[in-house]
């Protein structure tokens, strides 16, 4: 068969995967003859040059988006701006496109499946949701005679490796985000994993996977981990669950809700024993109730993995001489929930003097268990209350004199 040239956009953490798994060559992939003919980069020098001696480096991402030999693109620099321009060129090239851009994606992955599906070719982006989990080509390949009721995931492998330190190790939230940045898990800039935001865009990609909806990042109900202390951890135990960074897409009464927030998890579920950097996704449908895969959501050989089963897919396509079948073909009217719709108990923190401990009390109304208080902080499990009915909780508690109303955590049922 002849020869799959692949054009690769960045030669960082995952491209260099990319480059060493195909080095490697696997027989299964031998057979498919791929090879990666030229890469961009942002700085050229001759270490990097003599690195690659059998790959044409350059910095002009768009001359391998336009280059007629080029049968592949594989997306691996991030960034959106500047980005998105490049894939538009690639598939209106009439080249297939491979990414692992998830902010990207999540924003621009239905404007960009069209555009592939117009110039018949395959855009595939397994390795943008949780890394080596191949989350998005189960949802869409193995459901298909299921529907599929609640995604629910540890995403972001940043937060949970944070807040497995301030469980496990006792560290503050300031020491655990120190710890995690000296070891590579977060950024110097750390604002999108631990807001929440990456988070977000996987759910939204999963939301297209599961659902075929197709939500905003304002439609998700979302909420940091800055703000967890010690004391919320030692409330959760108390009562039996483990704090973990959550996205949730679940549908209700023919509602899309959707979550990220750090969530009480019984320690006995299974998305309890995810610790550290791992990412897991919990699958419940009709057919099948509950599956969950985990793993790895990061890492260079780990994501790159995502990337070769991508390349495997479309270079098959390729070989077969037929166009790659869409990533999802699944698609629905988008219906997303309001503040009323979002239910569940939570996990309300309270910092209150004693004499306000009764006006505090007739502010959230009933709850399942008494106040556990920890450093001037009262902390209650609510029954069921929507995110309306907290907002109205929060304002009634910050009018009581020096009360003031820290967070409400949901409780994952
Ligand atoms: N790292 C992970 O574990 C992981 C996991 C899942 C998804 N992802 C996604 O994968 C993508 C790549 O991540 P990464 O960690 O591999 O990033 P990275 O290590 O920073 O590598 C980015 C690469 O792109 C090149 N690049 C960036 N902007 C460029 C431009 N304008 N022109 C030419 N080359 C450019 C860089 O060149 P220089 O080397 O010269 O700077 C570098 O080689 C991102 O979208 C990320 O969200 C990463």
């Amino acid at each position: 068969m002849s020869q799959i040239n692949i054009g690769l956009l960045g030669l960082g953490t995952v491209g260099n995967g990319v480059v060493n798994i195909l080095r490697a060559n696997r027989p299964q992939l031998a057979a498919l003859n791929l090879k990666i003919t030229r890469a961009a980069v942002r700085n050229l020098y001759p270490k990097r040059e003599a690195l690659y001696a059998d790959i044409a480096l350059t910095t002009d991402p768009a001359s391998i988006v336009a280059d007629p030999d080029i049968d592949i693109v594989v997306e691996v620099m991030g960034g959106v701006k500047d980005t998105y321009p490049l894939l538009v060129a690639a598939l209106k090239h009439g080249k297939h496109v491979i990414s692992a851009n998830k902010d990207l994606l999540s924003e621009y992955g239905p404007a960009l499946t069209d555009l592939a599906r117009a110039n018949h070719v395959g855009l595939y982006y397994e390795a943008a949701v949780t890394g080596a989990i191949p989350i998005l080509h189960t949802l869409s390949q193995s459901y298909a005679g299921d529907t599929i009721t609640r995604v629910a995931g540890i995403v972001n492998g940043t937060s949970n490796y944070i807040l497995t330190q301030m469980v496990r190790e006792g560290r503050t939230y300031e020491a655990a985000l120190k710890s995690a940045q000296e070891l590579g898990f977060a950024e110097a800039n750390p604002k999108n994993d631990i807001e929440g935001f990456d988070a977000c865009y996987k759910l939204l990609i999963l939301s297209r996977f599961a659902f075929g909806m197709t939500p905003k990042l304002t439609d998700i109900d979302r909420q940091g981990i800055t703000d967890l202390t010690a004391g919320d951890f030692k409330a959760a135990r108390t009562l039996g669950y483990v704090i973990k960074p959550l996205a949730v897409a679940a549908m209700q009464e023919g509602k899309l809700v959707l979550t990220v927030s750090p969530q009480l998890v019984a320690s006995s579920h299974p998305l309890a024993s995810i610790i550290y950097e791992n990412n897991a996704v919990l699958v419940d449908s009709l057919n099948t109730k509950e599956i969950m895969m985990s793993g790895p959501g990061a890492g260079s050989l780990p994501t790159a993995n995502s990337v070769i089963a991508d390349l495997n897919t479309i270079a098959s396509a390729i070989r077969d001489n037929r166009e790659p079948a869409p990533f999802t073909s699944l698609r629905a009217e988008t219906v997303v929930a309001n503040g009323n719709d979002r239910r569940a108990a939570r996990l309300v923190a309270v910092r209150r003097p004693e004499s306000a401990a009764d006006a505090v009390r007739t502010a959230i109304g009933t709850t399942y268990t008494k106040p556990l208080t920890e450093n001037g902080v009262s902390y209650v499990l609510t029954k069921t209350l929507s995110c309306d009915q907290v907002e109205d909780v929060k304002a009634k508690i910050n009018a009581i004199d020096g009360a003031e109303f820290l967070h409400a955590l949901p409780v994952f049922e």
